[in-house]
Formats: structure tokens, sequence, C-alpha cells
């Protein structure tokens, strides 16, 4: 069954340590947590005493999903503050086969990020080391947009390497993720979708992660 990773990205951020609570009651599988620099891309978020101050208030794993130039400057305080996934972009760094080291030498799951016009191709020979790849299917920046029909083809390619190189490897997919079109994903190859608008504009949270699951009412 596909895992759910809501993005905080369109929790209530004046309630930030609830909102957090709620989804550990909800069948969430993961915490996803979209950092912005407004560089990388052009909006801003939020960056790591935010994480530091909200781990306490669930035990499930924090998907920290960095969308900033030179991730490698500070992977190494997400990681204090509290993340057990670090996805980022290649686009932004030189530095990705050492930030793949890092991570890894901390204990912690590494992942690389692709925008919807980067090709699987420049990440294969990272494969055998990735715990994550994570597909976006709309332009990283915001939460709330369209989901690109193409990420799927992207999606079945990224299965077929994890088939070959490397069985461990997590597929996560991101962005414009819905009912509408989750089992189309899923059958595609995702192992996690990642949910923001979807779960949080739900009139009932845990509802809506169970209905994403395919799980019925
Ligand atoms: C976009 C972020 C996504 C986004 C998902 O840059 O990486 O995680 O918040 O939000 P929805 O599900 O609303 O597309
Ligand atoms: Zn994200």
């Amino acid at each position: 069954m596909i895992k759910i990773a809501p993005s905080i990205l369109s929790a209530d951020f004046a309630d930030m340590g609830r909102e957090i609570e709620n989804l550990e009651k909800s069948y969430a599988d993961f915490i996803h947590c979209d950092v912005m620099d407004g560089v990388f891309v052009p909006n801003i978020t939020f960056g790591m005493p935010m994480i530091k101050a909200v781990r306490r208030f669930s035990a499930l794993p924090f998907d920290v999903h960095l969308m900033i130039e030179r991730p490698e400057k500070y992977v190494g305080a997400f990681i204090d503050a509290g993340a057990d996934f670090i996805t980022f972009h290649e686009a932004a760094t030189d530095k990705t086969g050492e930030i793949l080291e890092l991570i890894g030498a901390r204990g912690k799951k590494c992942g690389i990020a692709l925008n919807p016009d980067i090709p699987l191709d420049g990440v294969e020979k990272y494969i055998e080391k990735l715990d994550m790849i994570l597909i976006m299917s709309v332009f990283a920046g915001f939460g709330g947009q369209k989901f690109i029909p193409d990420s799927l083809k992207k999606i079945e390619a990224a299965a077929a390497l994890k088939n070959k190189y490397n069985k461990n490897l997590l597929i996560e997919v991101d962005g414009g993720v819905t009912l509408d079109n989750i089992r189309d994903i899923e059958n595609a190859g995702a192992d996690i979708a990642v949910a923001g608008s979807s779960v949080f504009g739900a009139p009932d949270k845990a509802e809506r992660i169970r209905l994403l699951k395919g799980e019925r009412q």
C-alpha cells in the first residue's frame, strides 16, 4: 500500500505542533517538510529552528525536502534539528557525492529530488547510494499546483531503475497529488506520495489519508 507524507506547508503555521501531532494520529507515514530559500525557488518557507521546535510532536520520520541553493552548507544542521530523510535538488549543488556521504555517515537517509524538467539520467550514477528518489510532479516552489500527467512515465522509469539497481530505493512523488490521480501514481510504482492541499483541505484529514492510501470508508 502506498505511504502518505503530508506536507506541512499547507498546515496552520500558528499551530504547527498540534497539526503534526494530529497527523500522527491520522495514519500519516512521514512528515514532509518543504524548506525553501527564495533563491533556488521563488518562495520562502521555514528552516531548521521550526523543524527543531516541532520535532517532539511526532515520532514519525521527518522527510525534509530541501529546495535551497548549496544544500551542503545546511545538511548537518537539518540533521541536528531532527531530519530523518534529507532530499535535495542536484541542480542546487556541485557536491552531490559529498552530501550523500555526509548524510549516510550521520546514519540518516538521503534522496535526490528531480524537477519535472530534469531527466532521470543524471541520477543513475548515484542510484545505488540513494535511499529515496523524489519525483516532482509540479515545479518546486508552491503547494496547491496541478499534477503534471507526464510525471507518470518518469515514475515508471524510476521504478525500472529501482528494480534493476537498488530494490530498497523509495520512490516518492510530490506535487498535485489528489484522490483522482493517486491510484495511477501508485500503479506507476510510487512508494510514497506527498500530499499537502489534499490532506489539509479535507474536512477530515484522517479519512482523507486513509482514502489516499486506497482504504475503503
Ligand atoms: C512543492 C512542494 C510540495 C507541495 C505539495 O514545491 O515540494 O511538497 O507542498 O503540495 P500539494 O500537495 O498541495 O501540491
Ligand atoms: Zn516537497
